[in-house]
């Protein structure tokens, strides 16, 4: 029977050997086999990329970490998924397993601060150039292609600053030329947003965030095509990057209700934007929430839905008044990450003072105007505005 991808969410996997209907935690580091026979005609299947329900040692997952690979290779439509300890282990293992020395690679100047670092130093030393990008412009972009460019770094919209680029523009550029691709979906999701459906090789998701939805537990998710599987599984095998059963299964757990949290952030968020974009402190919202918001058309080409993450433009000759905003607010936690149930804030310092957020080159903003992030979770919006409405006085 053909299932909507809803449906799908719910009963992606149980555990029919012990009639729950929920996978079992499969934690391991031998698997047993029958004989030296089973066991090496099992390695033959797991080369030969066959469909298997256990690996044959733990260091690269285990049952359960099998049943989430499907779960996400259906919903990113994808050829091989590889799931990492951390989200940004994916980010890793995408840009190690194919950039090699001499190589030049393009990066969208607002993706996430470490993959800006790991970008700019770590593949510095091994003679790897990074060139960053307007995500603003795609003619910068174009004219930055050389013939040594082996990858071009996305992340769409950029999680801090917003900025909606042209997706399939940035494909044809890449095949024409042919250049590799890495989209971090991260905001997305691929329920939103099926990167290589689109023709990107690779689609990255931090399922520390909405895959997970519960901020209990870390992981990566890259999925990629045939093209460049390969490759990846090469490093993959040799770097150790796996994924714990115990992660797996909470990343399981919270991907049963990925559609229905993703649906009530959105509602929710659109309440605060209401009371938000009425207060004069706020000079802009980044998000696309109305057609003439300047990432609108972008966003409406390219996702079906949209969730609770968002930075506003405070405009204060006061950095600290903005600090006092932040550290007033008592329903939203101030830490990292974003995703979660939760209701969270933080300044954004992209001026290059903090090592989490690598200075900008190409996002302007004047001296008097400080970006602060907002995720909106799950929470009674009412309450977020009473918050945010008392919290706002501080701004000076
Ligand atoms: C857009 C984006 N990509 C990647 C990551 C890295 O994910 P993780 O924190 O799971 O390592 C983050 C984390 O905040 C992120 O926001």
């Amino acid at each position: 029977m053909k299932k909507s991808i809803s449906t799908f969410l719910k009963h992606p996997t149980k555990d029919n050997a012990n009639r729950s209907a929920n996978p079992p935690v499969t934690r391991a580091s031998t698997i047993l086999f029958n004989s030296m026979q089973e066991l090496h005609q099992h390695e033959k299947n797991i080369n030969a990329n066959k469909k298997i329900s256990y690996y044959s040692y733990g260091r690269y997952g285990s049952s359960t970490t099998i049943e989430l690979e499907n779960i996400i290779k259906e919903l990113e439509q994808a050829h091989h998924v590889f799931l990492t300890g951390t989200g940004f282990g994916g980010v890793a293992l995408a840009l190690m397993s194919v950039c090699r020395p001499g190589d030049e690679i393009l990066v969208s100047d607002n993706v996430y601060g470490p993959t800006k670092e790991i970008s700019e130093d770590l593949l510095k030393e091994f003679n790897i150039n990074a060139i960053f990008y307007d995500p603003e412009n795609f003619k910068d972009l174009e004219n930055k292609v050389t013939k040594k460019t082996r990858i071009i770094v996305v992340e769409n919209p950029g999680s801090i600053t917003f900025e909606f680029q042209d997706l399939s523009k940035i494909v044809k550029l890449a095949k024409r030329k042919n250049i590799l691709t890495f989209l971090d979906n991260t905001w997305g999701t691929p329920l939103y947003l099926k990167p290589l459906k689109l023709g990107f090789d690779m689609s990255f998701t931090s399922a520390t965030k909405y895959f997970s939805g519960h901020s209990d537990a870390m992981g990566g998710s890259l999925a990629v095509n045939k093209k460049v599987f390969k490759k990846v599984m090469f490093f993959y095998k040799l770097s150790g990057y796996r994924m714990s059963a115990d992660e797996a299964y909470l990343i399981i757990r919270g991907l049963r209700t990925l559609d229905v949290r993703l649906k009530q952030h959105f509602e929710n968020t659109k309440e605060i934007i209401n009371f938000l974009k009425k207060q004069k402190k706020i000079k802009e919202i980044l998000y696309p929430h109305k057609p003439s918001s300047k990432n609108y058309k972008l966003w409406k080409k390219y996702y079906s839905g949209a969730n609770g993450l968002l930075s506003i433009v405070i405009k204060s000759k006061k950095k600290s008044s903005v600090i006092k905003f932040i550290n007033s607010l008592e329903l939203f936690g101030i830490g990292y990450s974003w995703g979660g149930f939760e209701s969270l804030v933080i300044f954004q310092e992209l001026r290059g003072a903090s090592k989490y957020t690598k200075k900008r080159h190409y996002f302007r903003f004047d001296k008097d105007e400080h970006i602060v992030r907002l995720h909106i979770g799950l929470e009674d919006p009412k309450d977020l505005i009473a918050d945010l409405k008392k919290s706002l006085k501080h701004i000076k």
